[in-house]
Order: C-alpha cells, then structure tokens, then sequence
C-alpha cells in the first residue's frame, strides 16, 4: 500500500508542474493582452480628442477667418492653435505651400527655402496619418468663397509613444521571466543534483566500514581449517557483488574518471555476468561491427546502465525471449548500441515517460532504472540514450550513442 502511494506521489508531482506551467503561461497571456486592449482603447481616445481639437480649431477658423485679411488668419492659428495644444500642425494655402505651423521643431539656422522643403516633407507624412481639413474662406459680403486653405496634422508625440507604450512593456517583462525562470531552473537543477550525488555519497562511505569488515572477515575464514571453503567462496562472491554496488555509488557521487575501454568486451562481460542471474529461457546475444571500437566510459556506471535495460527487458518478456544487443559504429566518430527486445513494447503515449523519474508499470518496480541510466549516459558520459523504437507486443529498442577515442 505505502509502495503505491510513493508513486502516485512521484508521478503527481510531475502533473502538478506542468499544470501550473501551463497557468502560469495562461495568466501572463491573460495580463498581456488585457493590457494591450487597455493602451489600445486609451490610444483611440487620445486619437478621437486630437482629432475634435483639430476640427475644432478649423472650423474656428472657418468662422473669424472669413474677413477678408489673410494677416486675422495668421493670427487666430498663432494665438489659438499654438497656446492650445500639443498636436503637431501645418496651415497650407491652396497651392500646398505653409503658411504656418505649429509643435514642429525646426533646427535654426536655416534658409526660408530649406523651411518650406522641411515643411512640405512633413505635410506628406501627416497626410499618412490624416485627411488634411479644408477650410473655405469666403467672402463676408457676397458669401463666396475666394480661397481654400487646409490644416494638416499628425498625432501628438504623447499619442505615438503611447501606441508603441504596450509592446515596449511588454518585450521588456518577457526578457525579465525569461531571464528569471532560467535562473530559477538553473538553481533547482543544482539543487536536485547536489541530493543525488550527497545520498550516493553517503551510501558509499556507509557501504564502506562494514564491507570492510566483512573482507577481513573472509580472509579469517579462508585460513580456518574447520570451515567448508566453497561456503567461504560463495560470500566471497556477494561480498564482490556488494563492493561492486558500493564502486557505483561511490562513482556517481563524485566526478567519475572516464577511461577508454573496448565496448565490445565490456558489454560481453556485463552479458557473461548476467546470464546465470536471469531466466534460462533468456537469450542474450551481442554482435558488433567492429569489435574493437574503443569509447570514454566509467566501467562500473556503463555496466550499471546495460544491466539495468536487461533487467527491464527480461521484465517486459516475462521471462522468455531474446535480447539483441548491437554495437554499430558505421560513422567511425560514434559507437551506436541497440537493445532489442521481443517483449510487451511500450504504448506510444508512455513512451516519452519513461526516463521520468517515478514512472512505473511494475508492482515492485521504483521507476528509477531508466532515470539513473540517463543521468549516467547524459551527464557523466555526455552521450545519449532513447527509445528508438517500440511496438506493443513486438519488442523494444533502447539505444546509446557515445564518442569513440581511437
Ligand atoms: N524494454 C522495455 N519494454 C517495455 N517497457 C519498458 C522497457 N523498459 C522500460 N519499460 C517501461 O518503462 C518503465 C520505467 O522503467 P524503469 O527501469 O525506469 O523503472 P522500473 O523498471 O519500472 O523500476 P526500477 O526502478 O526497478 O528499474 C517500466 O516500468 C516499463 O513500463
Ligand atoms: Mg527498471
């Protein structure tokens, strides 16, 4: 009952983390776009204001304008539109040529010429933005009109920076979380690894007094003429099989030494220690295209890693079946190793789970074998290590990829 309830525990973990990634990722979208909507509606405001301001002032100076003094115009823009506000405008004659403007900062010293130029550039890019507004000036007596005239204008500098406002915001919070959760990741990480290699650690040095011990112990019995000496030899295996633990933990708590070894050989002796521990209805066979490829690995580590995908397929054929291991190395900077099984294969929505830690479908298993491979495979021998293919009742088969060393 308690085995159970630790898995369970494992894997909702795991649930629970990506359900409140995906929240997380919900809530930011959420506040992104109410925010952009917001901006969005108080730009179109501002816009409708600047707008009535404009038509406002040309239709003010529609009315007094209407004498025929061309001076009262210039005037009226002066002291009205220029007190007034912050919207950038142009007064044009009928010719298109300024008259005047207003909130448009023009660099002194300058001749009239290059004004008119600066100018008129500046008019064919508010009419971009906006219409110009016609005004007709008539004649107060007969009521006809003499001349058109026209206000030309852009949104105010307020307005432009308020439309970009938003999406400057934005960008700058997204590179913040972005930096922020990869510093956060980055110290669980540490911090998950720092337990790792501490529990081995620990496990190692504890491991060590009484083995110890027990190896003196053995060599006491060996010199002991009353005791049964195949008896000594049997605890003298498992005392062997307990060092060999203990060389594995003391191996993935610390930095492991990498040395070049022939992976031919090495899995051929994984194999030969293997087989009597497994079902005689087993069949293990390993072929390799070079048998003398030569790669970087940590012998005990390697060899826990082959022993635990055996140990998983012998699992998965219930005891009868073959296991094919192939060693290729066709690209000559890499030995590729396949470990094929005819067991119960793996379902297609399971298969990206397995190396998660926690992940079982056995009563007794921990779902840790594949978790600890990986780790050994990715980090310690910066190789890989994945399924490359699985059918249900067909087979599986798991592969390794690591450098060669001539
Ligand atoms: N060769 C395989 N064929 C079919 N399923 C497999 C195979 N290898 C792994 N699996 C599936 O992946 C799961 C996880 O394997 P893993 O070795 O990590 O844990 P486990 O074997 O369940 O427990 P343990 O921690 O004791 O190894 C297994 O429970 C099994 O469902
Ligand atoms: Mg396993």
């Amino acid at each position: 009952m308690g085995k159970r309830l630790t898995e369970v525990g494992v894997a909702n973990i795991y649930q629970n983390k990506f359900t409140l990634k995906i929240a997380t990722v919900a809530v930011a979208l959420l506040i992104g776009t109410v925010s952009i909507i917001y901006t969005n509606s108080l730009v179109n405001e501002l816009k409708e204001r600047e707008q009535k301001l404009i038509e406002l002032f040309a239709n003010t100076l529609e009315y007094t304008g209407n004498e025929n003094n061309s001076d009262n115009l210039v005037f009226i823009f002066q002291e009205i539109i220029v007190a007034n506000n912050s919207v950038p405008v142009i007064l044009a004659d009928a010719e298109g040529n300024p008259v005047n403007y207003n909130n448009i900062t023009i660099k002194e010293p300058i001749t009239e010429e290059e004004k008119e130029q600066r100018l008129k550039r500046e008019m064919a890019e508010m009419r971009l933005q906006h219409e110009p507004i016609e005004i007709a000036l008539k004649d107060p007596e007969t009521g006809r009109i003499y001349e058109y005239n026209y206000v030309y204008y852009k949104n105010s500098k307020l307005l432009s920076q308020l439309t970009y406002y938003p999406y400057i915001q934005l960008s700058v919070i997204s590179v913040f979380a972005i930096l922020a959760y990869l510093a956060f990741s980055y110290s669980k990480t540490a911090e998950q690894n720092r337990v790792w290699v501490g529990l081995a650690k620990e496990t190692a040095h504890q491991l060590g007094t009484p083995l110890s011990s027990l190896m003196a112990w053995v060599e006491y019995f060996r010199t002991d003429p009353v005791m049964d000496q195949s008896i000594v030899d049997e605890i003298n295996k498992d005392i062997r099989r307990l060092d060999m633990v203990t060389s594995r933990f003391s191996n993935i708590g610390s930095v492991p030494t990498l040395r070049p070894e022939n992976i031919y050989e090495v899995i051929k002796e994984i194999i030969t220690y293997l087989e009597p521990r497994i079902s005689t209805k087993v069949k293990i066979s390993v072929e390799a295209h070079d048998e003398e490829v030569m790669a970087l690995i940590n012998k005990p580590l390697f060899d826990w890693v082959i022993e635990n995908l055996c140990k998983n397929a012998v699992d998965a054929m219930r005891g009868i079946g073959t296991i094919k291991i192939n060693i290729g190395n066709e690209n000559p900077e890499k030995v590729i190793i396949d470990i094929t099984d005819d067991g119960k294969g793996i379902a297609k929505s399971k298969i990206k789970k397995v190396f998660q830690p926690g992940f079982t479908t056995k009563k007794r298993g921990w779902g840790l074998g594949l978790t600890l491979a990986k780790r050994i495979i990715d980090q310690y021998h910066q190789g890989k290590i994945y399924v490359k293919s699985s059918t249900p009742d067909v087979g599986t088969t798991f592969s390794i990829i690591l450098k060669t060393v001539d």
